[in-house]
């Protein structure tokens, strides 16, 4: 038996309002289980992307399926059709600020589940275990939008993972963070795929890409998907970075590893 795709773009067009498409005929699919990375330089349309797969806007020519079921407007109009989609899709937004809205960390963590209408001992016990798993104790009842960057990021996940959603989507989750927490990112994502979760990540992070991804696809500036497959083929076409802005002429590949010199070697 084949079990559905996660996600299925089939000849996708997008455009905001009446302005020209941004999108035409995108088409992949993502299986249960993948992990993905989204390739493309500022503008090329990944957030784009990334809010239609999570319901949040709706392709304007094609259709996209998820688990089977293609995601319209229509569809997630239903109240309970749109918290089954919200609480099997995570999405980290890639600006916290956009994503946190209560007056506590606690609160900003149990307000998925309290929304979704589980008991509330199942949301305490949850939103506990989440703040244990993040290190975020000792922050539990401050103001989310009096937090760190970093730690802002921290609650926005966790307020996500609390659901136990079984795909994540994470638009550009380490931009602005210290190498520390990064590093943290990576490894969580890492640990979220192997549990069986499947990933979709946006960013123009190489190192990102290289660590959490075996597949990615490259959005050039003018919106198309110019690449699907292995990670590393990405990452080793030179000539392909720099023509989708994705790296300058210092990017180099020494024994088969990329690295970026901030000087060109002499
Ligand atoms: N709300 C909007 N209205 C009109 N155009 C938009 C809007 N949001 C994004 N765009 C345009 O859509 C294209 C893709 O943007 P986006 O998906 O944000 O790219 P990325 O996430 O890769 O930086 C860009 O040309 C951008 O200017
Ligand atoms: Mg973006």
């Amino acid at each position: 038996m084949t079990p559905a795709n996660t996600f299925k773009f089939e000849r996708v067009g997008y455009r905001y309002g009446r302005d020209e498409w941004i999108f035409r005929d995108i088409d992949f699919v993502v299986d249960a289980g993948e992990s993905i990375v989204l390739l493309g330089a500022n503008g090329s349309g990944k957030s784009t992307l990334l809010k239609i797969m999570c319901g949040l806007t709706f392709a304007s020519a094609g259709r996209l399926l998820a688990f089977g079921q293609e995601i319209t407007e229509e569809h997630l109009e239903n109240d309970s059709a749109a918290k089954e989609y919200h609480r099997r899709v995570g999405f980290l937004f890639q600006n916290s600020d956009a994503q946190l809205f209560t007056t506590s960390v606690k609160d900003e963590i149990a307000f998925g589940p309290l929304q979704m209408g589980m008991k509330k001992d199942e949301v305490r016990a949850r939103v506990d275990d989440v703040i244990e798993m993040f290190g975020l104790s000792n922050l539990a009842d401050r103001s989310p939008y009096r937090l760190s960057g970093g730690e802002k990021k921290k609650v926005a996940l966790a307020s996500v993972l609390v659901l136990n959603p079984e795909v994540i989507i994470l638009d550009e989750p380490t931009n602005g963070l210290d190498p520390k927490t990064q590093r943290w990112l990576t490894e969580l994502i890492l640990k979220l795929n192997d549990q069986g979760r499947t990933i979709v990540v946006a960013t123009h992070n190489l190192d990102l890409a290289h660590a959490i991804a075996d597949r990615a696809l490259i959005l050039s500036e003018d919106h198309r998907v110019v690449f699907d497959g292995p990670t590393r083929d990405a990452l080793s076409n030179r000539e392909q970075l720099i023509d989708v802005n994705l790296i300058d002429e210092y990017f180099h590949i020494h024994e088969g590893k990329h690295h970026i010199h901030q000087y060109r070697h002499n």
